[in-house]
């Protein structure tokens, strides 16, 4: 089962966004393992956004993600990666479409609400930077039985 590593940007904590984001990954049917509201090192977010590193907006980001508390998440289901992306929309929130979290909730590249893992790699990779193991949880949602046949 594929993981993803979702995170409320600090302008989402900021503009109390953190229940409505929330909301849609928790009702599409994916399973929470784990969340946190905490407050990230510049180190931190240095090595989150590592393949960014060189990019002229680089340090503004590293600003950004540490200007705030962000939310910290961790998800699970088959096809999570693809599909979280397809829900948070576009990078630039002018282009994506009307529904997703961005498209709906956001207006600039550099304020965009929210973070998702591009590929099931970075999924895991970012799950552990962020997470210990202890803060995860394993376990077997109530409604399983009525999301997959
Ligand atoms: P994440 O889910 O946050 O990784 O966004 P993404 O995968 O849609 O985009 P990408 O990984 O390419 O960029 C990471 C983040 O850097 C973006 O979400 C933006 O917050 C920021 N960013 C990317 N491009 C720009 C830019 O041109 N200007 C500014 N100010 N920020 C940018
Ligand atoms: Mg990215």
């Amino acid at each position: 089962v594929d993981q993803t590593y979702i995170m409320v940007k600090p302008d989402g904590v900021q503009r109390g966004l953190v229940g409505e984001i929330i909301s849609r990954f928790e009702k599409k049917g994916f399973k929470l393992t784990g969340l946190k509201l905490f407050q990230c090192s510049k180190e931190l977010a240095e090595e989150h956004y590592k393949d960014l590193k060189g990019k002229s907006f680089f340090p503004k980001l590293i600003d950004y993600i540490t200007s705030g508390p962000v939310v910290c998440m961790a998800w699970e289901g088959v096809g999570i990666v693809a599909s979280a992306r397809k829900l948070i929309g576009a990078t630039d929130p002018l282009q994506a479409e009307p529904g997703t979290i961005r498209g709906d909730l956001a207006v600039q590249t550099g304020r965009n609400v929210v973070h998702g893992s591009d590929s099931p790699e970075n999924g895991k990779r970012e799950i552990a930077l962020w997470f210990n193991e202890a803060e995860l949880c394993q376990w077997n949602p109530a409604q399983a039985s009525w999301l997959r046949e």
